[in-house]
């Protein structure tokens, strides 16, 4: 067996064998397979797919690349949750305190930014003194004791897919389904939890831009959940406009803490209400409105942001230390109407450029700057009312470039919906 065969039959839309893709992926982790020819191989995935029983396999190899977390010490029924990515998205930091504070245990490893979305670790990280970074025992002592801890990904995760998806960054191979579902699936299962929930966001601002596109993704997902018996819930949510009104790492956590506090944006809410409701029905067999009251108590009691307190106080973070610019101007219209659509997309990328972000892993975030919205999607607007708060250090920022985000028109247009499927 050669890698060229391998590349030649995927290029003739053939279904690979278990024992081809076991050859391809162990050979470009050990390093006999280079990354052109492993780039190859990913573009013809990419132009001509793979079957459900080729990504399965494909899933099984990258999880068997590395260690799989072992959290048979932690008692009760493990969560993990994940999201695709987008802009604005902050839903970790609200709906993992949410469910801990019921009881639900959230062992959660997550990432970092990588292009225009932003990554849980890094928010967490611009909380003074946050550490992210703890051992495995530390790691299910701290569920045992607080039902949640938030660290980033162990080196030996998946090391296949770190290293196959560092390669898809730059070679034009990261928007494929079954590359997509094994790579986010591998990670999910070999983190050790027992239940997944995906939060797939669809739009302009997201990985899957289409709603058949997330449709096929998640129920992918959830197939390869099956096969492990680990039962996955995907929700697809509408990601055509930032999450919230924070975009950039300090500023999202400050919406997060508001948004535990009772006083968040209401997408953002709703987002985090319908995952968590899912999570508790499927673990405490009840109805969702059920659900949804016993969440809501926890806000309105202040439990849910005493947790937050807690969690960040367990990994060493200072909570009356999160620093925003004191650089701050003001974006104003300039016409009035109605706020037909905002850039999610761009914005995302405008908010990198002023630092919030990273274009290589090595890039230093400054967790300080970033943008808060003042309007929304359906929002009236006046010539001269504050569309944007602008967080600024060290950079600049273009006025015509944030103006250009949002499409303001005299009508108002029919209004997308914010949850737009659920499937498991
Ligand atoms: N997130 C992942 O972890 N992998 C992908 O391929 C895309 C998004």
């Amino acid at each position: 067996m050669t890698i060229i065969d391998i590349i030649n039959k995927k290029r003739l839309k053939k279904e690979l064998t278990r024992e081809e893709i076991t050859f391809a992926v162990n050979g470009y982790v050990n390093g006999d397979i280079k990354d052109y020819q492993m780039s190859s191989l990913l573009m013809a995935i990419v132009l001509n797919g793979m079957t459900d029983r080729e990504t399965i396999d494909l899933t099984d190899i990258m999880i068997n690349s590395g260690d799989v977390l072992d959290l048979s010490k932690i008692d009760g029924i493990i969560v993990d949750k994940h999201s695709t990515g987008g802009v604005g998205d902050k839903e970790t930091l609200v709906l993992g305190p949410l469910l801990a504070s019921l009881g639900i245990k959230i062992a959660k490893m997550s990432g970092r930014g990588l292009g225009h979305t932003g990554g849980t670790i890094d928010k967490l990280e611009s909380i003074k003194g946050f550490n992210t970074k703890l051992s495995e025992e530390e790691f299910i002592d701290q569920v045992n004791k607080i039902n949640i801890a938030l660290v980033s990904q162990t080196s030996n995760l998946v090391p296949a897919d770190k290293k196959i998806y560092a390669l898809r960054d730059v070679t034009g191979t990261v928007e494929s389904i079954p590359l997509i579902a094994s790579s986010i699936m591998s990670k999910k299962i070999a983190s050790g939890a027992d239940i997944i929930m995906i939060d797939v966001k669809v739009g302009n601002g997201a990985l899957m831009k289409n709603l058949d596109d997330a449709r096929l993704l998640a129920k992918l997902m959830v197939k390869i959940g099956a096969s492990y018996r680990k039962p996955t819930i995907c929700l697809l949510t509408n990601m055509e406009e930032p999450l919230g009104y924070a975009i950039g790492n300090a500023l999202e956590v400050k919406e997060a803490i508001d948004t535990l506090k009772g006083s968040g944006p209401s997408d953002l809410l709703e987002v985090v209400m319908t995952l968590s409701s899912i999570i508790i029905g499927a673990v405490k067999k009840i109805p969702n409105n059920e659900a949804k009251n016993l969440l809501f108590k926890q806000i309105n009691n202040g439990e849910a942001y005493k947790k937050f307190e807690e969690l960040v106080e367990a990994q060493g973070g200072d909570i009356n230390d999160i620093k925003v610019s004191d650089k701050v101007f003001s974006i104003k219209s300039d016409k009035s109407g109605y706020i037909n659509k905002i850039d999610a997309l761009r914005l995302g990328e405008i908010a990198k450029q002023i630092g919030a972000g990273r274009n290589t892993l090595d890039d230093e975030i400054d967790y300080e700057v970033g943008l808060v919205l003042n309007k929304k999607v359906g929002d009236k607007v006046e010539k001269d009312e504050e569309l944007v708060k602008v967080y600024l250090k060290n950079k600049d920022v273009s006025i015509s470039d944030i103006l250009s985000c949002f499409k303001i028109d005299d009508e108002l247009k029919v209004m997308t919906k914010l949850i737009l499927d659920i499937i498991k």
